[in-house]
């Protein structure tokens, strides 16, 4: 993000949104809301922080639009940005997969009743699923990606 402020190449923007808005929001931030929701249902306990949960749960997915909408833009008109987006989304995986491994480090059942395999699954199902989407920008014009609606975005 620092590097912004010297740097505002399509490349430095990419990576910022690919860390932040695809890894940190669109992964990482995506993943807790599961396993808190999975958690707490289970339970059948705290439906009022379940609500609030899910209100800052749609928030967010419009942070990941934005990062979507920025990512699309910059891979449609700069092509060569998708693998270079690829390939910083495969560098984060194996963080990703340690967040949950230390996550769940030393329990084997959830005090909840939550299910880490269901949440390791769910984090890797969100590395996919953020790829497909931004591959969605690959070939099409500029009109096209405005064109795209808020739900394509992955907008709540
Ligand atoms: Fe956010």
């Amino acid at each position: 993000m620092e590097r912004l402020v010297t740097d505002q190449s399509p490349e430095a923007i990419a990576e910022a949104s690919v860390v932040y808005n695809m890894f940190v929001e669109g992964v990482l931030a995506e993943t807790g809301y599961f396993s808190f929701y999975q958690a707490l249902e289970t339970a059948g306990i705290m439906p009022g922080l379940l609500e609030g949960i899910g209100n800052l749960k749609k928030d967010e997915s419009r942070h990941i639009g934005y990062g979507t909408f920025l990512l699309q833009r910059l891979i449609c008109e700069h092509p060569h940005l998708f693998d270079f987006v690829a390939a910083k989304m495969q560098e984060l995986t194996p963080l990703s997969l340690r967040l949950n491994e230390e996550g769940i480090a030393g329990r084997e059942v959830s005090a909840f009743g939550g299910d880490s395999v269901e949440v390791m699954n769910f984090t890797l199902k969100q590395l996919s699923v953020r790829m497909d989407i931004l591959a969605r920008a690959r070939g099409k014009k500029i009109e096209e990606i405005y064109r795209f609606s808020d739900s394509e975005l992955g907008v709540l």
